[in-house]
């Protein structure tokens, strides 16, 4: 009698530790699932294109209404794919939404070099900003935003660090180009020529706006050569000096040191940019650790019952023994 309680007994907790360890099992496999399942939500699109024409070369080859100056401007911020495709015109009911009056950066970074800029904005949002809208809000975040990161990510800056200056004589190796600006921001951008002619810079970022090596699905236009020509056009107008730093001025945040550093080695390490991705599914690496250690314990502890058990039903006498003892200390 009191040796069958005491198999119950037995047979009862190696129950529940069996029970213990599946239910931390599914556990730690729901994490880790979801960990890896449910990345930011999906703003429809895989990264963002920021393109900046260089207008001595654009009007090389296009009638412009401006003298074409030696500093780039921005054509746009387009949502991509990662297999090269890109979603345009996405909010029919924003697609008109309107724009507050552009500041005199938007009209000097931003302008169109062949026709009325408000007709070149109203097409950059309706196509694009639209199908950006759920990353990057309403039309005047999108503006502020492609403004930022003209900025933030200065051309002019990066190639006159590396000594690559609007030139009407010679070229430079295209491979030059890419690499002051993977030096300056820490990803190569795509070059888009015509006639050997540099006309636009494309620089991928990711969904957290940092820069990024292109997806190889992704094509600027017409491609350039191994040479490039970067020839001088003119002056930036004075009204808009102050929006345009002189080629080669101090990188954006270098002064900061650190800031500049983190720039730099955030897009540097190609492999790196799950980075800040990486922050929100970083708790749920540890709680599946932690449960694996859980795990781990229930299990070493599980076994060792489950060898006492075996041991008790292999030798009878020492059950016999355990029984009489513990039944003399229940049933005196
Ligand atoms: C655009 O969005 C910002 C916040 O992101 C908001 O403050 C602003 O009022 C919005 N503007 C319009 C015109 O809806």
């Amino acid at each position: 009698m009191p040796a069958n309680s005491v198999d119950k007994a037995a047979r009862h907790s190696s129950c529940f530790y069996r029970r213990m360890m599946l239910a931390l099992l599914v556990c730690a496999l729901c994490l880790l699932t979801g960990a890896s399942g449910e990345a930011l939500p999906s703003p429809g699109f895989d990264l963002l294109l920021l393109v900046r024409s260089y207008p001595p070369g654009f009007c090389s080859h296009q009638h412009c209404h401006t003298p074409a100056s030696s500093s780039f401007t921005i054509h746009g911020l387009w949502p991509e794919y990662k297999t090269g495709g890109w979603p345009q015109f996405c909010g029919a009911h924003t697609t008109h939404q309107a724009a507050g009056p552009p500041t005199p950066a938007q009209n000097c970074l931003w302008p169109s070099l062949i026709g009325p800029s408000p007709g070149f904005w109203e097409h950059e949002w309706a196509k694009h900003g639209t199908c950006a809208a759920p990353l990057l809000g309403n039309r005047t975040a999108f503006v502020a935003t492609v403004l930022e990161l003209h900025e933030k990510y200065n051309l002019d800056v990066a190639l006159g660090n590396a000594g690559v200056l609007p030139s009407s004589s010679g070229d430079y190796a295209a491979e030059d180009l890419q690499e002051a600006v993977r030096a300056a921001y820490g990803a190569a951008p795509l070059l888009s020529c015509t006639a050997g002619t540099l006309v636009e810079v494309w620089m991928c970022l990711d969904l957290e706006l940092r820069v990024m090596d292109c997806p190889p699905a992704v094509r600027p236009g017409p491609k350039c050569g191994a040479d490039v020509r970067l020839p001088r056009g003119a002056e930036v107008p004075p009204r808009c000096r102050p929006f345009s730093p002189p080629w080669g001025a101090a990188l954006p945040g270098a002064r900061k040191g650190g800031d500049g550093a983190r720039d730099g080695g955030g897009g540097g390490g190609d492999g790196d940019d799950g980075g800040e991705q990486g922050d929100r599914p970083s708790w749920r690496v540890a709680a599946v650790l932690l449960l694996v250690l859980a795990l781990a314990y229930v299990a070493m502890y599980g076994v060792q019952r489950l060898m006492a058990e075996r041991v008790e039903a292999e030798e009878p006498l020492l059950l016999v023994g355990r029984g009489w003892q513990q039944g003399g200390r229940a049933d005196p």
